[in-house]
């Protein structure tokens, strides 16, 4: 099976529209050790003719035209065929805005993410998706020879759900890891998730790759570099470093590839040659990029 990684950042992307924090304002600066990413999403292919996304972010348009891959095969004729959605945040439903144009392909969800999309007239003008009703941890055929399971994992609703004070790291099906296998191979791709319970740990263990949020590295880094108030946790993601981090754990996963992913635009391990990407790198994790193809 074949990864592309259409995306790497966050939600806002990589640099973000109004920002120039530290990090973003090496990007706008054209600073070769920063390079500018997309917000994440992820395209995956047995046979290279038909293609699953994870998500579809806002940036869907730019990342479709810098993938071959993806372009269409004849008229009205696209090889992407499904799409998996891990929640209803924006940056990963936004995109399918984008795929309307008279083209019919699978949204699997699992009843929360499908509610979300329902409650929201605006996706009613997409041309008849068959929209497919999915339940944690079962799997399901995604593709001709790709099965793909959504597996609830700690994590909060889309922010534009959140009420007074929404749950951090409930697990009832707001927030899902999607695992895809093809028989031999299987990837997790976990873009949002609040807490590494031991159930979540176990699973990841046994995948050959794991592409995981990697939002902030610090979880008070939006608030030191005075872009925000909230903090990582009451985003619902588990920042990289620290006590309890995502890193001490994931060095530790007897897993080929592990690779961190939504990431946001303050991170700093964005910079080659970081001490903070040098510390990631050091316990055996990447850092994803547009483009990135990852084959197992
Ligand atoms: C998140 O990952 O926390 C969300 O993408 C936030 C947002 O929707 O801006
Ligand atoms: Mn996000
Ligand atoms: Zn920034």
């Amino acid at each position: 099976m074949k990864a592309i990684v259409l995306g790497a950042a966050a939600g806002g992307g990589f640099p973000q529209w109004n920002c120039r924090c530290a990090v973003c304002a090496l990007a706008w600066a054209g600073d070769e050790r920063v390079k500018p990413a997309t917000q994440s999403s992820l395209a995956i292919s047995t046979d290279g003719a038909f293609w699953l996304l994870l998500n579809a972010s806002p940036d869907i348009g730019a990342q479709l035209r810098a993938t071959p891959a993806l372009w269409p095969r004849g008229e009205r004729e696209s090889p992407i065929t499904a799409v998996a959605l891990t929640n209803a945040d924006i940056d990963h439903i936004g995109g399918l805005l984008t795929l309307r144009e008279r083209q019919a392909f699978s949204i699997f969800a699992m009843k929360q993410v499908h509610a979300a999309l329902t409650m929201n007239p605006m996706f009613s003008v997409l041309s008849a998706p068959v929209r497919m009703e999915v339940y944690s941890g079962v799997p399901f055929r995604a593709l001709e020879g790709l099965e793909c399971a959504l597996v609830a994992v700690p994590g909060k609703v889309a922010l534009f759900l959140e009420g007074e004070s929404p749950k951090l790291a409930s697990d009832e099906g707001d927030t899902a890891a999607a695992f895809v296998s093809d028989g031999n191979k299987t990837l997790a791709y976990v873009p949002g998730c609040a807490s590494l319970t031991d159930r979540l740990i176990d699973r990841l263990s046994g995948a050959d790759a794991v592409l995981f949020d990697g939002t902030l590295f610090n979880d008070d880094e939006m608030i030191r570099a005075g872009v925000g108030e909230k903090t990582g946790r009451r985003m619902g993601h588990l920042p990289i470093a620290g006590e309890g981090g995502s890193l001490e754990i994931l060095s530790r996963l007897p897993v080929a590839r592990k690779i961190y992913i939504h990431i946001n635009n303050t991170n700093p391990v964005w910079i080659d040659g970081s001490p903070e990407r040098r510390e990631v790198e050091a316990a055996g994790v990447e850092i994803a990029y547009d483009g990135m193809e990852i084959v197992l």
